[in-house]
């Protein structure tokens, strides 16, 4: 667990702010990380001088302060808990991941076949769930289920809903890592009209998922172990990524503590937008309705235009200023799972080719615009037979764990408080009420 900034040493270093105006002089300590940017604790910028800063979409914002995962967006870096995306994505697996982002480091043998266990037993929902699904059309788009069915397992876990509670913390970080996978794949054999599958215990949690999805009781499954290790990677890639907007909503939504099954669905509300995780189905639509690779010089100049709303989907990000380091996995992983399928998709080609001349155009360039985790994400999940519906809730299964340990991070952090943001008032200042009889 991280020092709380309160407790870290206080750093001597200081900056000074001048008002103008009044050529009053305001002192505040700078803070050190174990690397990237220093922060400025501003904590008592309101008391001191009755002034707000102003950061609307938090660009220059240190909103917490955590020790799970680092980003240098210049560089293309991405470290959990240390240890590179690269590594973690050739040399472990997602629940080796998970275990690192919830207890600060990787498992030995004993407590990975530990952590593996627990969380294998608690892939099972509660037998009422499957009613939850009868309540939705079968053409809901799978994140509304998503949203309403994680949302409802707190009416069902009552016995790990005291935040307060070091075990029922835990407990409930394990269900819902259990479980998203399970609702997952219910929520797509609801979408198609098939009988749901019971997880199974004989399985790893990736191809798990995979039988949960593609298997019907009609006939054995065979799992494909390719396609089960590119899941168990995307999910690695997926699986946390710093203060991004909907671990800030988890974050913000827990701090009024609320139970993490709220949380988890608030976050899950969040990242459904095609500015964040939705993107990957984005960038799906993006590429089809391109269609074909001499159509792309069109795409680039509307993305380019001010005055066109659309953008280049998969591409650019707050923080990468280079290329996402997961975007790089992403096309190897790409290439692998075609290649493993016999698939020709030309998708693929018109991706190829547009991150090609995105990549050599001025605009792009300048705005350091580059291929984000989103990019060949949806190119690889039809490939594997996923909806482009389901390429989301796939996103929020893997973020399931980030969000859960940035939550427990924020919990168990001893100056938490409730979050609560000020604004800029530009509205009327106070005025008279006027009765109706008297408005024009
Ligand atoms: C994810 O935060 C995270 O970490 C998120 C995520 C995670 O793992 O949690 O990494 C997952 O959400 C990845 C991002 C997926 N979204 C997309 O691919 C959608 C397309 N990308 C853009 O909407 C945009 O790049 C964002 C939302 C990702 C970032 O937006 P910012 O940081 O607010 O940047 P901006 O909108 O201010 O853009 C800066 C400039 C603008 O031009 P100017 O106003 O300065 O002239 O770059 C332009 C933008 O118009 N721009 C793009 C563009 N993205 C930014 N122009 C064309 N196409 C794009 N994709």
């Amino acid at each position: 667990m991280t020092n709380s900034a309160a407790a870290a040493p206080q750093s001597k270093k200081t900056v000074t702010l001048t008002d103008n105006e009044t050529g009053k002089q305001f002192e505040f300590p700078v803070l050190d990380g174990s690397t990237g940017p220093r922060v400025i604790d501003i904590r008592k910028l309101y008391a001191e001088t009755g002034m707000f800063t102003y950061d609307p979409g938090f660009t220059s914002t240190a909103a917490c302060e955590s020790g799970l995962t680092y980003i240098d967006g210049d560089e293309g870096v991405l470290l959990h808990r240390g240890y590179s995306i690269a590594e973690l994505a050739e040399k472990s697996d997602f629940l080796e991941v998970c275990y690192l982002l919830l207890n600060g480091d990787l498992p030995n043998a004993a407590q990975k076949d530990e952590f593996v266990k627990i969380v294998t037993n608690h892939t099972m929902v509660h037998e009422q769930m499957q009613f939850f699904f009868r309540g939705f059309r079968r053409d809901s788009h799978p994140m509304a289920v998503m949203v309403g069915t994680i949302g409802a397992l707190s009416a069902f876990y009552h016995d790990s809903l005291n935040i307060d509670d070091q075990r029922q913390r835990e407990i409930a970080a394990f269900r819902l890592i259990a479980k998203m996978p399970t609702i997952a794949a219910m929520t797509y054999k609801y979408s198609i009209g098939q009988p749901f599958m019971y997880p199974r215990n004989d399985l790893s949690y990736a191809e798990n998922f995979l039988y949960m999805t593609f298997a019907v009781p009609s006939e054995p499954y065979k799992i494909n172990p390719i396609l089960a290790r590119a899941m168990d990677r995307i999910l690695i890639l997926h699986a946390d990524h710093e203060q991004n907007a909907s671990t800030s909503t988890v974050r913000l939504a827990g701090s009024s503590r609320a139970n993490p099954f709220a949380c988890i669905a608030s976050g899950i509300a969040s990242l459904w937008g095609p500015a964040h995780g939705g993107a990957n189905e984005a960038v799906l639509k993006m590429l089809e309705e391109i269609g074909t690779v001499d159509r792309i010089p069109e795409c680039i100049k509307r993305a380019k235009d001010k005055n066109d709303s659309f953008r280049l989907m998969g591409f650019g990000h707050r923080v990468y200023k280079n290329f996402d380091p997961r975007a790089k996995i992403m096309r190897e992983t790409c290439h692998e799972v075609l290649k493993e399928l016999n698939i020709k998709d030309p998708l693929l080609d018109i991706a190829m080719e547009l991150e090609r001349i995105a990549l050599q155009d001025e605009y792009f360039i300048e705005k350091k615009l580059y291929p984000n985790v989103d990019f060949y994400s949806g190119i690889i999940l039809k490939a594997m037979g996923f909806p482009t519906s389901m390429f989301t809730v796939l996103f929020a299964m893997a973020r399931t764990v980030g969000w859960i340990a940035q939550w427990k991070e924020m919990i168990e952090e001893p100056t938490q408080r409730i979050g609560r943001p000020r604004q800029l008032y530009t509205g009327p200042v106070a005025r008279e009420f006027v009765s109706i009889d008297k408005r024009k």
